[in-house]
Parts: C-alpha cells; sequence; structure tokens
C-alpha cells in the first residue's frame, strides 16, 4: 500500500498558512516584549526573540485547533491509551496530585517511599552490621537515571546531613569504580531503579554490587539489608532477593522518562527530604493544571511545542539547543535529551503512515557561559538553522551576587546576540543574526521551579508529538542496537561471527588481537 499523507498535519488549512506565513516572516525578532511573554507560577516565559508575529501566533494556534490538541491534552489527562502501541495510558499527572486528590494507591505508594527516605536520612535504616547508612547508590539508566540526578545535582546542595547520594548508570567498568570510590560496603544502601528490571546495564551493575555486598554476610542478608528497588516488574526484584518492604511498585501507566514524580525519585527524596520532594511535585501540579485547563493561546506547554514545530518544520531549524545559565542546572540538557529525542523521535505516525513532516529536531546543549567559548562560534557565525531556549534563575542560590550579574547579564547578551546579529564592514566580524530562542526565567531555583519547569517540558513534547500524530510515549527504536549488542556480546566471547558483516568482524578480530 502506497502511503499516504491524508492525516498528516501538513494537510491542514493552517499548515498551508504557516508556510505562506514563513515565506514573509523576515529575520527579526518579533519584539514586543510582554506580548511574547506569559508567567505560569515561577517560570517566566520570554518568546519575543522567536521569528513569529501576531499573525504566525493565531495561526500556530489554529494549527493546534484545527490538530484537535485539546481533544488530546483531555484524552491524556483521562487516562485514555494515548500510548497506542503499547496500549498503555500515560498518567504522570496522577504523580503529581497533593493527597486529597491522588488515586489511593499513589498516595499509599508515595507515602511508604517517602517514609522510606525519611529512616535512610534520619539514620533509622541500618545496614547489616547495624551500622548507620552514610552513602546510597542509585543504579538505574535513561528515565530511571537522568531526572533523579538532575533533581539531586539541582536542588541537593546544603539540605541538611542525609546520606551523600551517587548516580551509577553507565555499564562502563570505570563508572562502577568511580561510583563506589571511598564507600564502605557496610554503611552503601543500592537502590535498583527499573521500570522492567530486565535492563542491561541496571542488571549488570546490580550483580556487580550484590558482589561488592556479600562480604558482609549471607547473600539473603546481604541484598536483603543494602538493597531497595523501583520496578514494574516486582517478581523479578524479590526473586533478586530485595525484601517487599523496600520494594517499591511503578505502574505500567508511568513511563521510564515521565517517572521522577514516582518512587523513581527515591534519590532525590533521600537527598532533599519529604517536603521538599512534595514541593516539587507541587510545582509540576502547577503546570499541569495549567496545561489541562488553559486555552491553547494562553497555554505556556502548547505555545512551546507550536514554536518547536513552527522552527523546525517552517523556518528549518535542524537542532535545539538547551542552554542553562546555571551551574545547577547544567544536566538538564542530558535530562532534555532523552525527553524530547525518545518521545519525539519517530518517523512513523500513530496510525502507522509514515510521516510526511520532520518531528523532534535534534535537542543538545551544555552548561553556560562555558558554550559561549566553545560552540557559539558556529551558533553566531555557522551555516546552521537552530533554535535555542536559554535557562536562568533571577535569583542565585549563592552568595556571591556579583557573580550572578554577570551570569544574567552573559544570558541576555547572547540571545540578543542571537537574534539580532551585528552589521559590520568585514565579512569576518559580520554576525548574521536571525536565530530564534525562547529565555526561561525562573524566580529562583527551587524543588517547585524545577519541578514546574520539567513539567512545562514534559507537556511540551506531549503537545508536538500530538501535532505530529506520533506516539511520544513508546521507544521501539532503542530494541534493535539491545538485540544486536546481545549476540555480538556472545560472539565475541566465542571468536566466531560468520553470520556480520565485514566491518563488524573485522573490528572484532582486531578487538580479540589488542586484549
Ligand atoms: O533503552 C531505553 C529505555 O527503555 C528507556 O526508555 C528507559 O528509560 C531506560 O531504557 C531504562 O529502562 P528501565 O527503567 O526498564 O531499566
Amino acid at each position: 500500500m502506497s502511503p499516504s499523507p491524508r492525516n498528516g498535519p501538513e494537510q491542514l488549512p493552517a499548515w498551508r498558512r504557516l508556510g505562506d506565513l514563513a515565506r514573509e516572516v523576515g529575520q527579526a525578532p518579533a519584539g514586543g516584549g510582554e506580548a511574547f511573554a506569559r508567567r505560569v507560577g515561577p517560570v517566566f516565559a520570554d518568546y519575543s526573540k522567536e521569528r513569529i508575529n501576531a499573525r504566525v501566533c493565531k495561526a500556530l494556534v489554529e494549527l493546534a485547533t484545527e490538530s484537535a490538541l485539546p481533544a488530546a491534552i483531555a484524552d491524556l489527562f483521562a487516562g485514555a491509551h494515548v500510548n497506542a502501541t503499547e496500549d498503555r495510558a500515560a498518567l504522570h499527572t496522577e504523580l503529581r496530585k497533593p493527597a486529597g486528590e491522588a488515586k489511593a494507591e499513589v498516595r499509599r505508594e508515595r507515602e511508604r517511599f517517602l517514609r522510606f527516605a525519611e529512616d535512610v536520612r534520619a539514620g533509622r535504616c541500618r545496614g547489616l552490621t547495624g551500622e548507620r547508612i552514610r552513602a546510597v547508590v542509585h543504579l538505574g539508566i535513561g528515565g530511571s537515571h537522568l531526572g533523579p540526578e538532575l533533581a539531586v545535582e539541582a536542588l541537593g546542595t546544603g539540605r541538611g546531613d542525609g546520606p551523600e547520594v551517587r548516580f551509577l548508570a553507565n555499564i562502563d567498568g570505570a563508572a562502577v569504580e568511580r561510583a563506589l570510590a571511598g564507600l564502605q560496603p557496610a554503611t552503601t544502601l543500592a537502590i535498583i531503579a527499573s521500570k522492567s528490571f530486565e535492563t542491561l546495564e541496571t542488571r549488570v551493575n546490580a550483580e556487580t554490587l550484590r558482589r561488592w555486598f556479600l562480604p558482609l554476610g549471607s547473600a539473603t542478608d546481604a541484598v536483603g539489608h543494602h538493597f531497595a528497588a523501583v520496578t514494574g516488574n516486582t517478581a523479578a526484584a524479590r526473586a533478586f532477593g530485595v525484601p517487599a518492604e523496600r520494594l517499591f511498585p511503578l505502574w505500567d501507566w508511568v513511563g521510564g522518562r515521565f517517572s521522577l514524580w514516582s518512587a523513581v525519585g527515591l534519590p532525590v527524596a533521600i537527598a532533599l527530604g519529604q517536603e521538599a520532594f512534595e514541593e516539587m511535585l507541587a510545582g509540576a501540579h502547577l503546570l499541569d493544571t495549567h496545561f489541562a485547563f488553559a486555552p491553547l493561546a494562553e497555554n505556556l506547554p502548547a505555545t512551546l511545542a507550536l514554536l518547536q514545530i513552527w522552527n523546525t518544520n517552517f523556518l528549518g531549524a535542524t537542532s535545539h539547543a538547551i542552554l542553562p545559565y546555571d551551574h545547577r542546572l547544567r544536566l538538564l540538557p542530558a535530562y532534555l535529551q532523552q525527553l524530547e529525542m525518545e518521545s519525539n523521535g519517530k518517523s512513523v505516525r500513530v496510525d502507522g503512515e509514515p510521516t510526511t513532516t520532520h518531528t523532534a529536531p535534534v535537542i543538545w546543549g551544555g552548561e553556560e557561559t562555558g558554550g559561549q567559548h566553545a560552540f557559539h562560534q558556529l551558533l553566531h557565525q555557522g551555516t546552521r538553522a537552530f533554535s535555542a531556549d536559554f535557562i536562568v534563575c533571577a535569583r542565585p542560590g549563592h552568595g556571591l551576587p556579583e557573580h550572578h550579574e554577570w551570569l544574567l547579564a552573559n544570558c541576555l547578551a547572547q540571545s540578543k546576540a542571537l537574534a539580532e546579529g551585528r552589521s559590520a564592514e568585514s565579512p569576518h566580524q559580520r554576525v548574521r543574526g536571525g536565530h530564534p530562542s525562547t529565555t526561561l526565567l525562573l524566580d529562583a531555583l527551587t524543588p517547585e521551579s524545577l519541578g514546574a519547569l520539567l513539567a512545562l517540558y514534559e507537556h511540551k513534547v506531549f503537545a508536538a508529538g500530538a501535532i505530529w500524530r506520533i506516539n511520544s510515549f513508546d521507544q521501539w527504536g532503542v530494541q534493535l542496537g539491545k538485540a544486536l549488542a546481545a549476540t555480538i556480546h556472545e560472539q565475541l566471547r566465542t571468536a566466531d561471527a560468520p553470520d556480520q558483516d565485514a566491518s563488524t568482524r573485522s573490528l572484532m578480530r582486531e578487538i580479540r588481537r589488542l586484549r
């Protein structure tokens, strides 16, 4: 059957209007300040440096309406099976509801894992030798790692005297050695976070940690006293030896990259304490309420999604830079890479037809102001079209105001330079400008504002996916590499790889020769 673009967004009248507008709109930023800015709780978004105008904004909102985005949002919150290929709901918003509104099972499990976190923080949770737990090593990868580490790095300094929290995601032995360096088995707790409990990296790292704890006692006692687990596969975690009271379930309606708000956030609760964790949930819930009820023209996640579509599908941007002007948010680019690229890096629509428009751009970025002395040259004078988000806090989290003034000044200077460029006689000094960006200004970095910021991006991703008509909640593309690695792993040991391609065989031969 030949592919039909019948149900693609490009068939919508608003999409065609946007195509016409893209030919008219120039390089200049929208300007007009407040007309292109919006505040939702602790997040102030300025998108007046995007290459838009009032007509573009109107057509973008029409695109969202014609795409039935409001119905998609209603379905998301109602628990419809929006993850069609896995026949599942995506109800991460349930996890952020206040106690009075949350489902009973969510409330019960939240209370359990937060109580456990407080026990670990207060020293009531002891190891096999009776010593206090002084370090927590969180084992998990992808969605079971990126959000928790980001939140701990963003908020985890200077909050009480709980144990040190470390993260081990990579299967690389160097990462294992670094994660365990200086730690004592008797005073360490390992958390296995894996929705499937089948992920290679987490499984292998958990086995290594189990061996590390073994000198403390029998396998049953060592695992029983030094492991906790967060998983949707509780049977596998029990088989590993994790006792029921340290096992925290994950529901199939919580996607890995949307799971920070569940017990996957246990290391965050251990690092920050229950109160701060609940503030983070409250910040996310505030965004949920906004996304669910704000009209499209005022809906911030929908606006960011529409701007991404405008930049990607109409202005030719192939990548989107995440530029946090805040040392504490230096892991945000990596977190958003998974959130955006695993969710919307798709070329098949929900109806099984190939997409006929581009979907997610490449997401990349880095901590500023370091990037200014590294990759900004390409941003200012390179040949590629891109868009960017600047993220910065009005108030610092430290006592060095003169540093913060410079940070703020640099952030504003860079978005201005990207937008306006500079004319100069010498072509070598000319800066073209015309690069669109949005600035997300947080009042300050708090659990509440971080929760709001991350939920804003989650909903942006869903809204863009809905308009592109793709399923933002599956990730079938990652399976192929996993299957190939299992075969190659076996063949590397047996020295027999007749079915491999020439390049792989030659690399395997060379590896065998070198080791
Ligand atoms: O390989 C991709 C992936 O499935 C992600 O979607 C997920 O967040 C990560 O692996 C970890 O999966 P799990 O939590 O099941 O170990």
